[in-house]
């Protein structure tokens, strides 16, 4: 019997993570906190509650009364908004991360952890396409560093004391359920939203700035087939390269033109332009393909479909 803890539910990955984890493990057997509300459709489905992951004590006594077994540590400032406040966004990434592995040291019960690393590792001495699982890594983002060094003691902790910490890096992640906060491959979010309600969108990247990014779906199957995994299947103790597809603002804008043929597009580049173009362009994933069977389903045009139907439900629920 597990029962999971989820930190960080009420976000773009939580909302959604939390909801497929309740599928298979039960709903009264996973736990949604975070540190605001939790969205409607997790409260009235199982036990949710207000947490801060920085309270170790708190959250120790969570882990325990609750009879904690997996943890999924989702919470952590995106590297748009940490360049605004480097030392806080510092702050929070690692010693939330720490809070949690010393926890999961200490804590028997807890067996298996899942942690989001990002291609925020990579940075601008990287090969920028299909980027290698073992690569040169030298980030020049704070939010990139402190995953990078969140990487490595995620390894530390594994092969020191013997745990089962287990992680991905994730590409962009495109979703309508919870909009991000804070990103730099946020704009492939904004840009569906704004083209349903507006018709234009005035995009912070240039136009030929390709990232790797996954819908969803995708990214929720793949860290549930991650952590369900044997562990003798697990090679790499850092963090997984998890590709998807590669895309531009032009090329996405495109796909939305064939939807909504009077949609425009502007460019207006921002801050967020050196991090993009810091990051990888397309990712080699071949490793988390061999070690626990990572699949893509969705492309450019079916991501469209589905993310222009979504949002326009949404507002029509508004
Ligand atoms: N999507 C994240 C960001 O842009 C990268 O992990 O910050």
């Amino acid at each position: 019997m597990e029962n999971i803890l989820v930190i960080g539910a009420a976000g773009q990955i939580g909302s959604e993570l939390t909801i497929a984890l309740r599928k298979i493990y039960g709903n009264e057997h996973v736990f949604a906190t975070d540190i605001k509300d939790v969205p409607q459709d997790i409260k009235d489905t199982g036990p949710s509650a207000i947490l801060d992951v920085m309270d170790d004590k708190r959250l120790i006594h969570f882990v325990i009364r609750h009879k904690i077994t997996q943890i999924y540590h989702l919470a952590a400032v995106l590297s748009g908004n940490a360049e605004k406040l480097p030392l806080q966004a510092w702050h929070i990434n690692m010693q939330s991360l720490l809070n949690i592995l010393d926890l999961t040291k200490v804590v028997e019960d807890v067996h298996r952890v899942f942690w989001p690393s990002s291609i925020a590792v990579f940075g601008p001495t990287t090969p920028k396409q299909n980027t290698p699982q073992l690569t040169i890594t030298e980030p020049s983002t704070v939010y990139g560093i402190s995953k990078l060094a969140g990487e490595r003691w995620c390894e530390y902790f594994n092969t020191r004391y013997n745990l089962d910490i287990r992680s991905i890096r994730y590409p962009g992640l495109i979703s309508y359920k919870t909009e991000a906060g804070g990103g730099t491959t946020d704009y492939a979010v904004e840009i569906f939203y704004d083209a349903v309600r507006k018709k234009q969108y005035e995009c912070f990247l240039k136009e030929d700035t390709a990232l790797p990014m996954m819908f969803m779906q995708d990214a929720v199957e793949a860290t549930i087939k991650l952590m369900q995994a044997p562990k003798e299947n697990i090679s790499v103790k850092s963090s997984y390269n998890v590709g998807g597809i590669s895309f531009t603002p032009k090329q996405i804008a495109d796909e939305i033109k064939k939807h909504i043929s009077d949609f425009e597009i502007f460019y207006k580049p921002d801050f967020r332009q050196p991090i993009a173009d810091s990051w990888p362009q397309s990712i080699d994933d071949s490793v988390a393909q061999k070690d626990w069977g990572l699949e893509t389903k969705f492309d450019i045009k079916e991501l469209t479909q589905v993310m222009l139907n979504g949002v326009r439900e949404k507002f029509k629920k508004q």
